[in-house]
């Protein structure tokens, strides 16, 4: 196999590699550098036990290759020595026997120490969110969420000056995304979860507004943005018609099954599965349209009754008219998972994969419009997921290489 030379800087310290492209960083990190405190647990990015800092941002060591982190700089558990933020987190961790069997603490740690520098006002709900990307398999977490929460409030009844210099930098980067190279992408970094406060995912539930007609942007969702378009050759007004029929919509949607409908709400379920995740988000969810600006948000919120994970998303859509008989409708979806499967909506591989269920949409969209009688035979909202994980796989690895 035909080998990489990366110049990587590992804490503190340059150096370069020979490494197989299809070396994951835990694997370059423990088996090339013998840093064998990042830990392994899950290697599909679950779990959360091998995550170190790339460029100062948390990411998944077992699912970023060790090529894409060329040029940057990598933090392992081993490379805390001098960080203001572990020495505190370290001391605490101890008094509040938050170690255990100490597998997923490497990992934990970094998680933690992102928490204490971008999230200064976290109380324990926001801070057991945070965390739910990293599992304990051994006892729990109440000694891990005492040990953040006590360094947090230590924090703020007595700053520290190379702390809050180390979140000014934080803010600076916007967030927890620090670094700007163009391969941040591919080391997949982890996006923060940025709701306001604690309320804002259930109060997303639409059952107080049905009967509101406008898309109000100042409600929007925050979480992580996805947003995709494809072209029909349909006039917009026609296009438009379709989109606001939300059987229709939502009969275009791959995975989604309507249960029941009234008025602008619908109820039912959208099923995913992807990689090693698989779940079925049963919820209900409201269209609030905006026909004068040819847009609509179908906001919504469900939940999985397997893994008991939560998901709240609005679907924004715009309807343009580009030429004759030519319409584009721009799609922007913001979600947020919470709970087990938390983890995965901060994969850039989960962001492709609901980039190409847009464009299933924008094909099954052409096909009502196409055929609107046969609308239920034409329409294909089935998911092939092994077909997309292995073609986004692919297109990532010649994207990786060089290749188109
Ligand atoms: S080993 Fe990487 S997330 Fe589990
Ligand atoms: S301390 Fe043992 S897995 Fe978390």
């Amino acid at each position: 196999m035909s080998m990489k030379t990366i110049q990587i800087q590992v804490n503190g310290q340059s150096t370069s590699k020979q490494v197989a492209p299809r070396t994951h960083l835990g694997d370059f990190l423990r088996d090339q550098l013998q840093l064998t405190g990042t830990h392994l647990g899950c290697e599909h990015g679950v779990c959360g036990a091998c995550t170190v800092l790339v460029d100062g941002a948390p990411v998944r060591s077992c699912i970023t290759y060790a090529v894409a982190c060329d040029g940057q700089a990598i933090t392992t558990i081993e490379g805390y020595d001098q960080d203001p933020v572990m020495r505190r987190l370290r001391e605490a961790f101890s008094a509040h026997h938050a170690l255990q069997c100490g597998y997923c603490t490497p990992g934990m740690l970094a998680t933690a120490r992102d928490i204490v520098l971008r999230l200064p006002e976290a109380d324990e709900a926001r801070v057991r969110i945070e965390l739910a990307g990293n599992i304990c398999r051994c006892t729990g977490y109440m000694g891990i969420v005492a040990a953040i929460i006590s360094v947090l409030r230590d924090l703020s009844q007595q700053p520290d000056a190379d702390i809050t210099a180390l979140r000014g930098q934080q803010q600076a980067h916007q967030g927890p995304v620090l670094g700007s190279s163009a391969s941040a992408d591919a080391a997949q970094r982890f996006e923060g979860f940025r709701a306001q406060n604690d309320d804002d995912v259930s109060s997303r539930l639409p059952a107080e507004t049905p009967e509101s007609s406008a898309v109000a942007a100042d409600t929007k969702t925050v979480g992580t943005k996805v947003e995709g378009s494809f072209e029909v050759a349909f006039d917009a007004d026609e296009v438009w018609v379709l989109m606001t029929d939300l059987r229709r919509v939502a009969g275009c949607l791959p995975g989604a099954k309507v249960d029941a409908m009234t008025g602008p709400e619908v109820t039912g379920s959208v099923s995913v599965k992807f990689g090693p995740m698989s779940a079925s988000f049963k919820g209900r969810a409201l269209l609030e349209v905006d026909a004068q600006q040819r847009q609509a948000v179908l906001r919504g919120s469900g939940q999985d009754a397997l893994s008991q994970s939560r998901a709240t998303g609005d679907v924004l859509y715009r309807v343009l008219s580009v030429g004759q008989s030519r319409s584009k409708v721009t799609v922007e979806l913001t979600y947020v998972l919470q709970g087990p499967l938390a983890q995965f909506s901060r994969s850039g591989l989960v962001q492709e994969f609901v980039r190409r269920m847009i464009a299933d949409f924008g094909r099954n969209v052409a096909g009502v419009l196409q055929d609107p009688a046969g609308q239920q035979a034409s329409v294909s909202t089935a998911i092939n997921p092994l077909a997309v994980f292995a073609s986004i796989l692919w297109s990532r690895i010649k994207r990786l290489f060089g290749g188109q």
